[in-house]
């Protein structure tokens, strides 16, 4: 049994002040929810404080990047001793911002995630093709070759830590969802390639989907059998959209 995840991506928005206020308007109206990991993934500045103000509540931390080193010189970086410090639970590497914006690699992503396994910090690996890449039908090429290089040094037996997000390039901040029936089939496909690498262990691994996820398209996509969550930006700055999100198994109607 997979236990959902639904995480939200704030990437460069919210002041301290903001992230704080977002909490606090957060929290009392999910205290309730149970059966479902939620995730704040809050710019780095913020980490600090919003741990402090998560302290108690089943609500998790995530930052949104990590230097796979432990120390150094690397101006401008962070790394994941100091992550786990500050009470990151979960930390997204491989985003396709990092990737196409910063020219991060699948080699440096394995290395990221590896590093934060090393210090009990959960990786969400992000994966998805681009716009050009569906148009040319090589989505699961791509797909498969940013799993196989991104997780290659994930060790054995740590592999149902990770979580991996499918999250197509096309979609993101875009408002133009993958269907349900393109998320699964891709999700599927990204199962089978897990289960290449890891055995029985990819049936226990959580893969969510990220791209335009909203209060009225998460239950259609949380009801397919390979969707265990969502990486979710745009509508999860909101504390009351966020909250429709993570309550997505009431369904549409409300
Ligand atoms: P949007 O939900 O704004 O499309 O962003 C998705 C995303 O990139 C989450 O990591």
């Amino acid at each position: 049994m997979r236990t959902p995840i639904l995480a939200a991506n704030w990437k460069m928005h919210k002041t301290v002040g903001e992230a704080v206020a977002f909490a606090e308007d957060f929290l009392p109206r999910v205290a309730d929810v149970e059966g479902v990991d939620v995730v704040l993934a809050p710019p780095a500045q913020s980490l600090d404080r919003l741990s402090r103000a998560l302290a108690g509540s089943q609500v998790k931390l995530a930052a949104q990047n990590v230097h796979p080193e432990e120390k150094g010189a690397f101006t401008g970086e962070i790394a994941p001793g100091m992550l786990a410090d500050l009470g990151c639970a979960y930390t997204i590497v491989g985003h396709s911002e990092r990737r196409h914006i910063f020219g991060e690699d699948d080699a440096f992503v394995a290395r990221k995630a590896a590093a934060l396994l090393a210090h009990e910090i959960r990786p969400i690996v992000c994966v998805g093709e681009q716009l050009e890449e569906r148009e040319a039908d090589r989505t699961f090429e791509v797909v498969e070759s940013q799993l196989r290089g991104s997780l290659a040094e994930i060790p054995a037996g740590r592999a149902a830590e990770v979580v991996v997000a499918y999250e197509p390039v096309w979609a993101i901040g875009t408002g133009k969802t993958a269907t349900p029936e393109i998320a699964q089939e891709v999700h599927g496909f990204i199962r089978e390639q897990l289960g290449k690498q890891f055995g029985d262990a990819a049936s226990g691994m959580r893969i969510q989907y990220g791209g335009s996820v909203k209060p009225d398209n998460v239950y259609d996509l949380m009801a397919q059998p390979d969707v265990d969550g969502a990486l979710v930006g745009g509508a999860s700055l909101e504390p009351e959209s966020f909250e429709q999100i993570i309550r997505f198994d009431r369904g549409n109607a409300e």
